[in-house]
């Protein structure tokens, strides 16, 4: 049974011989562990944060998701999830990651356009007690992003831990339309996620499909929106679990954004699919419903085809759930009363998209899934993925045609990092008018191909990859994931240099460290700061030097500064002492 609060209901009860029934009453109710559909619990809103300086701690923590002992989860800055980032594009962001789990981990900053350094991919690993800071100059559409943890074969624990936020990308173009733009009142995250517990509570971080429904982390979730219309922007983060989304009255609703931005014009549905990793933004008009009714969007699961993930019909075991194969409630609405400023009408029309089309293609490549016969785990073209093979290089400023074939009887959701792309083909037929904006992640249905179009410009690196993966977590951490780097044009090469020397000062210092570079055409690459015995401290990619690096926070002792070097990649290593 999940979250219902008993203390309320008893407290309710003046009389004890009455208590006692109750109580009674409820431990029969657990035992069965029906789920008492009536019984719904506020709708979470994650924290907004605003601003270009981010401080993102993430945490090894617990939250009373069920009655009874507490569920271990991870968090950023909370006890489950993370704070929702509101970000401007054009302006430069800077994200201070602290880890202070147990264990190790990166932060991928999903669907971004950004130098492969600042990507949070698997190479990107933060030790624990070790500071990131990754910095970009944000070139994204607005549209709604995320951010999650990709260390390879623990990506699945640690987002089912519940490590993850969202990224909220805004830009001129947006706020110029009338759409709704409040934060929890009119325009509402939802992340959508289920798990399986073990008989103490506790997360099954091995489940594929869990058993119950977390919206925002809250199990039965219901929110109090104003009878008007409201903006919701889901995301999916489930481990495999696809969603058929629509409304329980089977309402038109209008799908206004695909993962990288707004649509031409809203695109009218009363169903939707939405894979792992992708994001929607929908407007639904709640102006006709009278105030005190309701409505639950829903997955309409029942009745998918085996191959849709979530579809299998066991209700049990590895690949089964209470929530396969069956229609079920991500979220109860209850419609209040319209606020002030209230949109009324759904937009005609939204941005001017300019998409890439063949003609502009100067590369096209091909992908196959594959696997090496049944209860072995997917892959791409026959190889699983290696932390140090690069599968694919790509040259700085390509259009290239991406064609990901899927012979599999199984779907799958592939997913490229560094760029969004536009979907020009389906080998089914057509591509929905729900998912023609620019993407990031698409759905591969068994026995399909699917071909889209991306341009890799600004960023290249010849050492740091981008990934390309299918984000069910279980088959990217199985090894359902390739890497690419984008390698810049062949520019006059500077002869390399010899070893790079440099100072560090004052020495000792207290607050800041200053780099004096001996040579000024060194372009400093990484800096590493580990304590003396070998401890990451701090992580500081592609590092602005200017105004010195703030280690105000590293407790005194004696550290070591590891400075690579990018035309040669050569460490140069030099201690220091902190005050
Ligand atoms: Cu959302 Cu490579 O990930
Ligand atoms: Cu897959």
């Amino acid at each position: 049974m999940l979250a219902i609060s008993n203390a309320k209901v008893c407290a309710s009860r003046n009389s004890s011989k009455l208590s006692f029934f109750f109580i009674l009453l409820l431990t029969l109710l657990s035992s069965t562990s029906d789920l008492w559909a009536q019984d719904y619990n506020t709708l979470h809103i994650p924290a907004a944060l605003y601003g270009t300086n981010f401080n993102l701690t993430i945490i090894d923590t617990f939250k009373q998701i069920l009655s009874g002992n507490q569920t271990i989860t991870g968090g950023i800055n909370d006890d489950f999830w993370g704070p929702t980032i509101f970000v401007n594009k054009g302006d430069t962001v800077h994200m201070n990651v602290l880890n202070k789990l147990n264990d190790s981990t990166t932060i991928h900053w999903h669907g971004m356009h950004l130098p492969a350094v600042m990507d949070g991919g698997p190479h990107q690993i933060i030790p624990p007690g070790t500071l990131w800071q990754p910095y970009w100059k944000i070139t994204n559409n607005a549209a709604t992003y995320w951010y999650h943890p990709h260390l390879h074969q623990m990506t699945q624990a640690q987002i089912i831990k519940g490590v993850g936020g969202f990224l909220i990308v805004r830009d001129t173009e947006e706020a110029a339309l009338p759409l709704p733009r409040t934060y929890g009142i009119d325009d509402i995250p939802l992340v959508l996620t289920s798990r399986r517990y073990l008989s103490n509570n506790q997360f099954d971080l091995t489940n594929i499909y869990g058993d119950y429904m977390l919206t925002n982390g809250t199990p039965n979730a219901q929110v109090s929106l104003p009878a008007q219309v409201v903006r919701l922007r889901i995301l999916n983060a489930e481990v495999e679990r696809g969603y058929d989304l629509g409304f329980s009255d089977n309402r038109t609703f209008y799908v206004i954004a695909n993962d990288g931005g707004l649509l031409d014009a809203p695109v009218a549905v009363t169903r939707l699919k939405l894979l792992v990793g992708e994001r929607v933004e929908i407007l639904v008009d709640l102006s006709k419903n009278s105030a005190g009714s309701s409505v639950n969007l829903q997955a309409f699961n029942g009745g998918q085809p085996f191959g849709f993930p979530g579809g299998e019909p066991a209700t049990s075991g590895n690949l089964g759930s209470l929530l396969n194969n069956t229609t079920f409630t991500v979220l109860h609405v209850i419609v209040a009363a319209p606020t002030s400023g209230a949109i009324t009408s759904i937009p005609k029309t939204l941005v001017k998209n300019t998409y890439w089309t063949d003609a502009d293609v100067t590369n096209s490549r091909t992908i196959t899934v594959t696997d090496q016969g049944p209860g072995t785990p997917f892959t791409f073209d026959h190889v699983g993925f290696v932390f140090n093979t690069i599968n694919k290089t790509v040259p700085l400023g390509a259009i290239e045609k991406w064609t990901i074939t899927n012979n599999n009887t199984f779907g799958h959701a592939f997913h490229i990092h560094d760029v969004e792309f536009k979907v020009v083909s389906r080998s089914s037929g057509s591509v929905a008018n729900y998912e023609q904006g620019w993407k990031d992640v698409v759905y591969l249905p068994k026995s399909e191909s699917v071909s889209f179009i991306a341009k890799f410009d600004d960023y290249s690196d010849a050492i740091h990859p981008y990934m390309y993966h299918c984000h069910f977590a279980d088959h990217e951490d199985g090894g359902m994931m390739g890497q690419f780097v984008v390698e810049g044009s062949a520019g006059v090469k500077n002869a390399p240099l010899p070893e790079v020397s440099y100072t560090l000062f004052p020495n000792p210092a207290l607050k800041k460290l200053f780099i004096q570079l001996e040579d000024p055409r060194v372009v400093v690459y990484y800096i590493t700061i580990t304590t003396i015995n070998g401890r990451t401290v701090m992580m500081l990619p592609q590092p602005d030097l200017s105004n010195g690096i703030d280690i105000s926070m590293l407790p005194s002792g004696s550290y070591i500064v590891k400075l690579m070097d990018k035309e040669s990649k050569q460490i140069t290593i030099r201690k220091f002492i902190k005050e």
